[in-house]
């Protein structure tokens, strides 16, 4: 069996993010900042952290401003030397480690997460590749590993496909690809079935699949086979079903949260969590909150309770 090494990322970044506007309508919804730093360089980062070096974005219209955020910054970076404001340009190269390949394609339309994956694949060509949908924004455990690390790991073994996976409320199926598994409750488990977005009622179980993949380059002509699936769109989901049918695939609960930057609840979840983790604001922000008239009242009514 051909052995693979996980160097390959695909990030599809195509999307409209039309529950972000008027935020979106002219920059991408990858390039909203969470504190200080735009969702598509956190997914970078996890890629980065997995050991991936080769960053593959599948781009649309309107999406320069993230080819611009990840090239030289010539003209601001010059500025930065001149004024000697060392730190601050160390962070702005540190966005491109020399040891970063880019490269970036076109999706013409939006046909779907599995039409995205497919115009990656002949920048992926026969080998391994993450999938991460930067909309996730994935942090792992304290002083442990980042989400896509812990997956690279698991992949390093078992040599086949993994989905990241967090149980999630009966009544959000519907937002999520769904799986069955074989009933190992914990940590790696073997995907007996796999449904995109079920209706609570017809939901195979509440283990929904987050947005980071690492799969095979089979999964290709899986994806290619399929018909249009939920909303019309050719899905990611439904070439993973085909795929189960030839190789193993296998659900991977992660140590970590999840925030679905992707909904403006999930958002403000995230810069609220992350603001009072970060190293310059953090302390101002935690106080900041707690003299606010909710954080106190909050404090007075669990006192009385
Ligand atoms: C996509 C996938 C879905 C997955 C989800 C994770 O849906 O199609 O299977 O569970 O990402 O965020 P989307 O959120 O793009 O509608």
């Amino acid at each position: 069996m051909q052995k693979f090494t996980l160097n390959k990322a695909v990030f599809p970044v195509a999307g409209l993010g039309t529950r972000f506007l008027p935020a979106t309508k002219a920059q991408p919804k990858e390039m909203l900042p969470v504190v200080d730093k735009p969702l598509i360089q956190y997914a970078v980062e996890e890629a980065y952290a997995a050991g991936i070096r080769h960053m593959i974005f599948v781009t649309g219209r309107n999406k320069r401003a993230i080819e611009d955020h990840f090239d030289t910054a010539y003209e601001l970076e010059n500025e930065l030397e001149v004024a000697q404001k060392h730190a601050l340009l160390e962070l702005v190269r540190s966005v491109q480690p020399d040891d970063m390949n880019f490269s970036y394609v076109r999706q013409p339309r939006s046909l779907g997460l599995g039409h995205a994956v497919l115009c990656a694949e002949h920048l992926v060509g026969n080998e391994a590749f993450a999938v991460l949908l930067a909309d996730d924004l994935m942090v792992g455990p304290k002083g442990g590993k980042p989400v896509l690390a812990q997956m690279a790991e698991q992949f390093a073994e078992v040599q086949q496909s993994i989905l990241a996976v967090q149980e999630v409320p009966q009544d959000q199926t519907k937002r999520y690809g769904i799986v069955a598994t074989d009933g190992a409750s914990t940590g790696l488990m073997k995907v007996k079935k796999i449904v995109e977005k079920p209706a609570p009622e017809v939901a195979p179980s509440r283990m929904g699949v987050a947005g980071r993949y690492i799969l095979t380059p089979a999964i290709f002509a899986h994806i290619r086979a399929q018909a249009a699936g939920v909303g019309g769109e050719l899905q990611l989901t439904d070439g993973i079903s085909s795929l189960l049918g030839k190789e193993s695939v296998y659900a991977f609960q992660y140590q970590g949260k999840r925030y679905d930057c992707g909904s403006k609840e999930g958002f403000l979840e995230a810069t609220v969590e992350l603001a009072l983790e970060h190293p310059e604001v953090g302390v101002y922000f935690r106080n900041y909150l707690d003299n606010l008239q909710i954080g106190w009242s909050g404090r007075e009514r669990r006192k009385q309770a």
